[in-house]
């Protein structure tokens, strides 16, 4: 199976919505900032008249990018059903179509203008498994696309690689709501996240066709990439 973990040992069918909204914006180093650099690259689109997202959660990251382009055809694709109810509530104004799948091995939309996809792929267990995702997330673009890549990311040199998982659960430290919520982040941190070096995605990118990938923002363990073709 190409995803490491499924939704239930990842936890998110346990979550209620509004206490999932809270803690991921506490717990993701960067969460505010990165959806405000989307919202700049977004502002840089002129036209877009099909997006398809992966791993859209409950809908935060799915909201800025609608209120953006709020006709547009969108595809919202999550292996978690109670995720994708929180999606449902939160994007109820807008037509979304639902896919329930696992994105590394379900059919993808084509001819996308536009992939995002934040604070999921980390999840898919190997190099191997990112860059199939990759070629598949190209390829599923029609030849002006471009992709929204927010994640979850280590550094290839191994001190500053410590370093920013140290400021990560510093992060978490800081700033979960409780004791509870701070065990449940940091094992998932530790546990449950694969994450891979900020510096190979990005040649992987390229290696898959897109000719310009550009990092645009960047926080201790969270990075964004903008991939164009
Ligand atoms: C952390 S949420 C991101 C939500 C939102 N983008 C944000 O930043 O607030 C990631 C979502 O990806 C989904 N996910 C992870 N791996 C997946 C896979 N292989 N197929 C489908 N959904 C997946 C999870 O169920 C979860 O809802």
């Amino acid at each position: 199976m190409p995803t490491n973990v499924d939704p239930e040992e990842l936890n998110y069918d346990s979550y209620e919505t509004e206490k999932y909204d809270e803690d991921i914006i506490r717990s993701i180093p960067g969460h505010k900032e990165l959806h405000e650099s989307i919202g700049t690259i977004l502002q840089g689109i002129t036209r877009c008249g099909q997006i398809l997202e992966l791993g859209a959660g409950t809908g935060l990251t799915a909201e800025l990018v609608l209120k953006r382009f709020p006709r547009v055809k969108y595809y919202s694709v999550d292996f978690s059903e109670t995720m994708m109810d929180g999606a449902r509530n939160r994007l109820s104004a807008y037509g979304v179509e639902f896919i329930r799948g696992d994105y590394a091995v379900i059919d993808l939309p084509q001819e996308n203008d536009l992939v995002v996809s934040v604070i999921g792929i980390h999840h898919q267990e190997t190099d191997e498994d990112k860059k199939s995702l990759f070629q598949r997330i190209y390829y599923s673009l029609n030849k002006t696309g471009s992709f929204i890549f927010g994640d979850l990311v280590t550094y290839r040199n191994p001190e500053e690689a410590a370093l920013n998982e140290a400021k990560h659960f510093h992060h978490l430290v800081e700033n979960s709501q409780d004791e509870e919520t701070l065990k449940e982040w940091a094992h998932h941190h530790k546990y449950l996240n694969s994450l891979a070096p900020l510096e190979d995605q990005v040649e992987w990118l390229k290696e898959v066709g897109f000719k310009d990938v550009e990092i645009i923002y960047q926080k201790f363990n969270t990075a964004l990439m903008y991939a164009t073709k």
